[in-house]
């Protein structure tokens, strides 16, 4: 695997692919990889097509400072992982690579940037379609590939695809899971074995919440979560939601045809977690 650090080194190995008419597939990510960023360099690798891998911590993303000053950082690791899958390209910038002018952009995503992660971390998804953008210059990729753990993130990265008309595909790609149902974070390190424990209530809850929506309305579905969730005093629940799957306006009625998805943020002592679920799946 090719390593770059710098704007410049990278740009001219993507000409060189560029020009032997090869495409790009790009997978950003900040580092302290496991499976499921690696799932994603493989369903990349399915489009035949080159795969270039980033890895920054996005300081602008970050809504609280500890949580930046904590975030894993394992760069040794994650070029060992991305190797063991035949990543062609690492890009590893630092801070001033990325921002040497102030930054100063602001998006307007609607209602997409103030429910749920939004209305949580305030400016994180400006900071992450900044950050996003930004890449998406330096790399000019063909095809990008996001997860669907943060669904909220995928969606509003395919919402200023369309909005700046950039000529890049955004492919969503389904969540890796620990045995235990766990949805790989790169967080999860921060959990302690109790904790961790204490965690697989999350894909639980989904999973059940999944099985009853086929009987029960809405309404007792979301309450029977809730209350779920809550019964466990090691969980600080943030929110569940029922939205759907397109626009992540919350529903209350089943509606026909439509993607339904449930969405969890908590936290477990010190660590934030989030997971998301489809309950009904859209009719083709
Ligand atoms: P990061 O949290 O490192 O995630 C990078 C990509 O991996 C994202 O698209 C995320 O959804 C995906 N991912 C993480 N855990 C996953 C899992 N268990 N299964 C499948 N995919 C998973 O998301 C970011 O970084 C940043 O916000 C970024 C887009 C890089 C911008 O800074």
């Amino acid at each position: 695997m090719l390593k770059f650090d710098t704007v410049e080194t990278l740009n001219a190995y993507l000409q060189e692919l560029k020009n032997d008419g090869c495409k790009i597939g790009f997978i950003p990510t900040m580092g302290a990889l496991h499976q499921g960023h690696l799932s994603l360099i493989n369903r990349a690798k399915e489009d035949k097509v080159k795969t270039v891998c980033s890895v920054f911590v996005n300081p602008i993303q970050f809504n609280n400072s500890n949580d930046l000053k904590n975030y894993p950082r394992t760069l040794d690791a994650d070029v060992d992982l991305l190797e063991s899958v035949g990543c062609d390209a690492l890009f590893f910038p630092s801070v001033d690579e990325i921002y040497p002018n102030k930054v100063n952009t602001f998006y307007n995503f609607g209602y997409l940037e103030t429910t749920m992660e939004g209305a949580h971390r305030k400016g994180h998804f400006n900071g992450m379609a900044v950050v996003v953008k930004r890449l998406f210059d330096i790399v000019k990729p063909d095809f990008a590939y996001f997860g669907e753990k943060d669904y909220q993130q995928l969606t509003i990265v395919k919402m200023m695809v369309k909005m700046l008309n950039l000529p890049i595909r955004i492919v969503g790609c389904p969540i890796i899971r620990e045995a235990d149902g766990l949805a790989m974070s790169s967080r999860n390190v921060h959990l302690s074995a109790q904790e961790k424990t204490d965690a697989v209530l999350i894909s639980q809850t989904l999973m059940e919440a999944k099985e009853m929506i086929k009987t029960k309305s809405m309404h007792e579905v979301k309450e029977w979560a809730i209350n779920n969730l809550k019964s466990n005093p090691a969980i600080e629940l943030e929110y569940f939601e029922i939205a759907d799957g397109t626009y992540l306006k919350p529903v209350i009625d089943k509606m026909d045809g439509e993607s339904i998805r449930a969405f969890i943020a908590l936290k477990i002592g010190k660590t934030r977690l989030i997971d998301t679920m489809e309950l009904i799946g859209a009719k083709a």
